[in-house]
């Protein structure tokens, strides 16, 4: 895939990078976070051009990541408030988030939908509060609703998205999507949000992750995440095929 003009947060911006984003869902404690990352850095250490690595711990790592200054790494939140500051026990705003160099947020994830009966109002509120804090959303959709999503999105924000295609059947399953289907879903979300990147989420690991960088703008990892050294093998792996 060659270079590619994206809008992100208003910004224009040409790039070849692939996004690999890391969702550690309700997993690791802050040692755990801390030795991760230590071997993240001592393994790649600023060898990656290629691939933007975005790491999305739970909040309470956040600032185990705060002082890395390594230029392939950013941070992510798994989720954010659709409120701005205020009285809303137990929420983390975008505005809260300051100072911890919080760049990207994962919305709208089908755990979230089905656990937390998030709706598709909610994903476009959390989507407004991430916009207005300098944050880029990655909205995640299955095949059956990326147009009542994308409806419920203001006009001007579609195209500040990333687009994470995660059908709920390959999620956390062992079961991945079949390229051509991910291709044909990425050329539906691009008719309906604007040519944002796509990228694919659902059992991807260092054996398929190639199959689906090579025709989308990266992936999103679950499961395959968590342990540092098939974390590794998968984003050596994309950077050399980037080469
Ligand atoms: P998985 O999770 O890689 O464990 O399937 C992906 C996701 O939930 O985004």
């Amino acid at each position: 895939m060659g270079w590619k003009t994206y809008s992100i947060s208003g910004i224009m911006a040409t790039i070849m990078t692939k996004y690999i984003v890391a969702n550690w869902k309700s997993n690791k404690t802050i040692t755990g976070a801390q030795s991760w990352l230590e071997q993240y850095l001592s393994e790649t250490s600023n060898t990656i051009h290629h691939v933007k690595v975005i790491v999305a711990p739970a909040f309470h790592l956040l600032s185990v990541f705060a002082d890395t200054n390594d230029t392939s790494l950013s941070l992510a939140v798994q989720d954010i408030s659709p409120f701005a500051a205020g009285a809303y026990t137990g929420e983390v705003t975008a505005s809260l988030l300051t100072g911890l160099s919080v760049k990207y947020a994962i919305v709208g994830h089908s755990e979230r939908r089905r656990h937390f009966g998030e709706t598709y109002t909610q994903v476009a509120q959390k989507v407004d509060q991430c916009l207005q804090n300098n944050i880029t959303p990655i909205v995640c959709v299955d095949k059956a609703y990326v147009d009542q999503q994308a409806a419920a999105l203001s006009k001007e924000h579609l195209e500040k998205c990333i687009v994470a295609y995660e059908p709920l059947a390959a999620i956390g399953s062992g079961w991945s999507e079949d390229v051509g289907t991910v291709q044909e879903v990425e050329k539906h979300v691009q008719a309906v949000f604007g040519e944002v990147p796509v990228i694919y989420g659902g059992s991807v690991d260092a054996a398929d992750i190639l199959d689906y960088t090579l025709v989308s703008s990266g992936v999103l990892v679950g499961s395959a995440s968590l342990k540092i050294e098939s974390f590794v093998e998968m984003v050596k792996k994309v950077e050399a095929a980037l080469k």
